[in-house]
């Protein structure tokens, strides 16, 4: 786990190596200063050496500057290696997480990614900044200050030996409470996350809904969550300092004691005192340090393992090189079965067997939910068929390299997005290559060319965030000429014209029957009149195909397809 989230230190391994060894400059100036300050006192002032004391002074303020220098260099490094750490480490959680398929994205959840890439890597910055400041830091300090002390005074080190047990018992019982609630506290943040995604994309649904004061509460209360379980998480933390703290000034109290009484006898010099004070001073608060060090690593571990999380996870769709490409637009499903969950007993689609040849229209009937849009998902391969095969354009669809079944399969997605930026540079999302007149082409061929030569600019109008200058049927349209531009074999509409006005829909199909007679055409929709004139119709119920046939035979077959179309007849006539 830790070689593998460590190994992106990558170019700021320098970094990283050279913190410390400036640091060990620091902390040899840090522990030799106190032996300058007990010759100041026990050879200079003693005896009023004036000369003496001036010229240790100015030694001392120099190497005090000198270790201001390795502290600042040090300082420097190591804030810089913990940033490239950290650059690096996003870098490499979203290049993984852009190869994932949908399933993988499902068992994450958007927001648990977002809070991956963000608070726990900031975490995980922290804590190896800390990390190379301090791993080399204490230990050295802890060690050259001990042998310090003891060469000064042996039996005053015994205090010691009471401070350093109590010390260490007390962090680690800390340490093995802390780590729990840590992950609990991150699960907390994860929901926030959540929410605070799903209100913002979901904005003007809530305004048009006055929810406004509902989601506040809302959101209230998963913020106080996140207090709580922070609070929860931090109270043991804070445990720590004042436990450390009395033990350190506990300690020096006895040295004081016994110290003094020393001293007043002629056991120890008073420089020597001062000195052996400082030092406990030393080996105390690196003791501290390294507390913190192993608290801050088990607050960090929580981060570390969610980050490791992402970085194992095994795409559940491997692309490969595959030089194989569709030999025709026809597909086939055999015996398939689908699951979100990889669960046999929790089927979305059951045993589904099909075959639609090249250059067919089908349609797809089917009330919400009847998994319709699980079905042709497969055909992309945005999912896995949990059991059977599905077969495109001769092939199995496992056989293809990723890109090359996608560029062929053009599937326009019922939740679909536009992004930030002009219209023609969205189109080009289908084909980066495509000309000016195939742009124009695929617009009209999707009945979108008109609508945009009525904005001020064209192909060149800008869309706001996610499309928000467009209305639904206008985005939908784009959507559309945008698959068009990739030229597929297939070309799948879920739901694609709901938006778009009954005599627009029935245009974009008239352009799509002369445009595209070659190319496989899949219609998902709500309204007859859409797939009405397809070669076939497939009605859908409960992640089954019911019925197939051309709109004249359902009527006499289907009693579910009649039941729609008098639906919609009657609501038509009145
Ligand atoms: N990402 C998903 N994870 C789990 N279940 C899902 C997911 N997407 C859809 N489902 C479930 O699969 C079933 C079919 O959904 P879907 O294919 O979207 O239906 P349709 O497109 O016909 O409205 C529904 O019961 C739905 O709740
Ligand atoms: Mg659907």
């Amino acid at each position: 786990m830790y070689k593998t989230v460590f190994s992106h230190v990558g170019e700021y391994k320098k970094q990283a190596i050279l913190s410390p060894i400036t640091i060990i400059g620091e902390v040899v100036m840090e522990v030799t200063i106190p032996l300058v300050m007990a010759k100041i006192i026990d050879n200079g002032i003693k005896e009023g050496r004036i000369s003496y004391v001036a010229g240790m002074g100015a030694l001392m303020v120099g190497m005090a500057l000198l270790s201001l220098f390795f502290g600042a260099i040090a300082a420097r490094l190591s804030a810089v290696a913990a940033m490239g750490f950290a650059k690096n480490l996003r870098g490499a959680l979203f290049r993984k997480v852009q190869d994932f398929s949908f399933a993988n994205v499902d068992k994450f959840s958007t927001a648990s990614l977002t809070t991956r890439l963000t608070t726990d890597v900031t975490n995980l910055q922290n804590a190896f900044m800390m990390f190379i400041r301090m791993a080399f830091r204490s230990p050295i300090m802890l060690i050259s200050a001990t042998t310090m002390a003891v060469s000064i005074n042996a039996k005053l080190s015994i205090v010691f030996l009471f401070a350093i047990p109590i010390l260490g018992g007390a962090v680690f019982i800390i340490i093995s409470k802390a780590h729990p609630r840590f992950e609990k506290m991150l699960k907390e943040y994860d929901n926030m996350n959540a929410k605070v995604q799903e209100n913002l994309v979901g904005i003007r649904v809530v305004k048009a809904f006055s929810r406004e004061e509902y989601e506040k509460k809302r959101f209230n209360e998963n913020t106080d969550s996140v207090r709580r379980a922070q609070v929860f998480a931090e109270k043991l933390i804070i445990m720590s300092m004042p436990i450390m703290q009395l033990c350190m000034y506990g300690s020096i109290c006895a040295i004081l004691w016994f110290g003094g009484n020393m001293a007043v006898d002629g056991g120890i010099a008073t420089g020597e005192l001062s000195s052996f004070i400082m030092y406990v001073a030393q080996i105390l608060m690196s003791l501290m340090m390294l507390s913190m060090l192993f608290i801050m690593f088990v607050i960090s571990r929580a981060s570390l393992q969610r980050i490791y999380e992402v970085l194992s996870e095994e795409p559940t769709i491997k692309d490969k090189e595959s030089g194989i490409s569709a030999e025709d637009g026809s597909v086939s499903f055999r015996n398939v079965s689908f699951s979100y969950f990889n669960d046999m007993n929790n089927l979305a689609l059951s045993h589904i067997d099909l075959d639609i040849l090249s250059g067919e229209t089908i349609g797809i009937i089917g009330g919400t939910g009847s998994s319709k849009t699980s079905l042709v998902q497969l055909i992309p391969r945005l999912y896995d068929a949990t059991e059977g095969d599905v077969i495109v354009g001769g092939h199995n669809v496992k056989e293809y390299a990723l890109d090359t079944l996608r560029d062929q399969v053009a599937m326009v997605l019922q939740k679909n997005v536009l992004f930030s930026g002009t219209i023609k540079e969205n189109l080009r999302w289908g084909n980066e290559n495509a000309t000016d007149e195939e742009i124009v082409a695929a617009c009209k061929s999707a009945c979108a060319h008109d609508f945009i030569m009525n904005f001020p600019d064209g192909y060149d109008t800008d869309l706001g965030q996610g499309g928000v200058n467009v209305s639904g049927g206008q985005k939908q349209r784009i959507c559309i000429a945008r698959a068009l531009l990739k030229k597929p074999r297939i070309i799948i509409l879920d739901d694609s014209t709901s938006a778009v006005d009954t005599a627009t829909d029935s245009s974009i199909r008239k352009a799509f029957r002369e445009d595209l007679a070659d190319t496989t055409t899949i219609i998902i929709a709500q309204r007859i009149s859409s797939v009405m004139d397809a070669d076939r119709i497939i009605v859908m119920d409960n992640g089954k195909i019911t019925d197939v046939g051309t709109h004249d035979q359902l009527m006499q077959t289907s009693s579910i397809y009649r039941e729609v179309y008098d639906s919609q007849q009657k609501g038509a006539d009145e």
